[in-house]
């Protein structure tokens, strides 16, 4: 059976082109994206090699640390090189590491100016919505983020954690960029959202692609790793890019040996076959 021949890259937004092979910057802090990392130097050998392998696209929050990832991001990486994009996000505030929505468009100001500082940048390429505030309307929230977009301080807009009603509503306010939701080859509860992105030209960004690393659904992916010489993640990060175009995977990694395999995987062309297997009841 052929090989289906995939695009490497996709447009956010329309312009902005991104190998579709990322990296999910939570794991450039603490454990549960709290504090510090255990190794800072070993991190930034791990983000600098991004650049070396042409991993362009970069997934972090203010959250994560809080603060700490994006200004690791920025001591490894800026000055930028011309073709990295970050996306960065906004929602959450973390007393004591909990995890705290708080979309008051004020804070969400003050929380902006913070990421432009620590990331370095003038404008924020994809500012992401980390979850609808429920006791804020939607419109104000999206409106927030539509008035610092013509303001210039962010370029795109995404949105993570969202049904398909909640999407479609935030469209009314605003060009949408990118969704960004839990979804692997083991956790398809999001397909419905992700066909109509597909439809819609959005980039989907599926959050914990490898499951945090437990892998779901390994029976059938280690069969057609073991056939290619492959390991169960890379298969798993393989299908995600085979199984839409607008996907554009961020696995998160500590490890240089897990971020080079995960390159490869960028590259693994599953026949139909395989994919009509992977595809078959888990
Ligand atoms: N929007 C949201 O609400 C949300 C929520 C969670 C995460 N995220 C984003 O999504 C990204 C991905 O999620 P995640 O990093 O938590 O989980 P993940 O990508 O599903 O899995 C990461 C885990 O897999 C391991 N791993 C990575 N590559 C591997 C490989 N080739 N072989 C074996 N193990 C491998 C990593 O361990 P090692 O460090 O040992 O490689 C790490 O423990 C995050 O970094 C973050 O940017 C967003």
């Amino acid at each position: 059976m052929e090989a289906i021949v995939e695009n490497n890259t996709f447009k956010i937004g329309g312009e902005l082109e991104v190998n579709r092979l990322g990296y999910g910057a939570l794991h450039t802090t603490g454990r549960g994206g709290y504090g510090n990392p255990e190794n800072k130097e070993s991190i930034i050998n791990v983000l600098n090699k991004t650049n070396d392998l042409c991993v362009n696209f970069i997934d972090t929050a203010d959250s994560y640390g809080p603060y700490i990832s994006e200004e690791i991001i920025a001591e490894a990486l800026y000055p930028y090189n011309n073709k990295t994009v970050i996306a960065t996000k906004v929602g959450y505030e973390r007393p004591n590491g909990s995890w705290i929505i708080n979309n008051d468009p004020k804070r969400m100001r003050k929380a902006l100016e913070g990421s432009l500082k620590r990331l370095k940048v003038e404008q924020i390429d994809l500012y992401q919505l980390h979850r609808i505030d429920p006791l804020i309307p939607l419109s104000e929230q999206i409106g927030f983020l539509a008035e610092v977009q013509k303001e210039g301080l962010i370029k795109h807009i995404g949105l993570s954690e969202v049904n398909l009603i909640q999407l479609q509503e935030a469209m009314k306010h605003a060009k949408i960029a990118s969704v960004q939701n839990q979804y692997s080859y083991g956790n398809r509860k999001w397909d419905d959202v992700l066909d109509y992105t597909t439809d819609n030209d959005i980039a989907f960004i599926p959050w914990y692609p490898l499951d945090a690393g437990s892998v779901y659904g390994k029976q059938k992916l280690e069969i057609i790793a073991s056939k290619y010489g492959f390991s169960s993640h890379q298969i798993a990060l393989a299908w995600l890019l085979h199984r839409a175009k607008n996907i554009v995977v961020i696995p998160g990694t500590s490890n240089l040996k897990h971020l080079e395999e995960n390159v490869v995987a960028g590259h693994i062309p599953l026949s139909t076959s395989d994919m009509d297997y992977l595809n078959s009841a888990l």
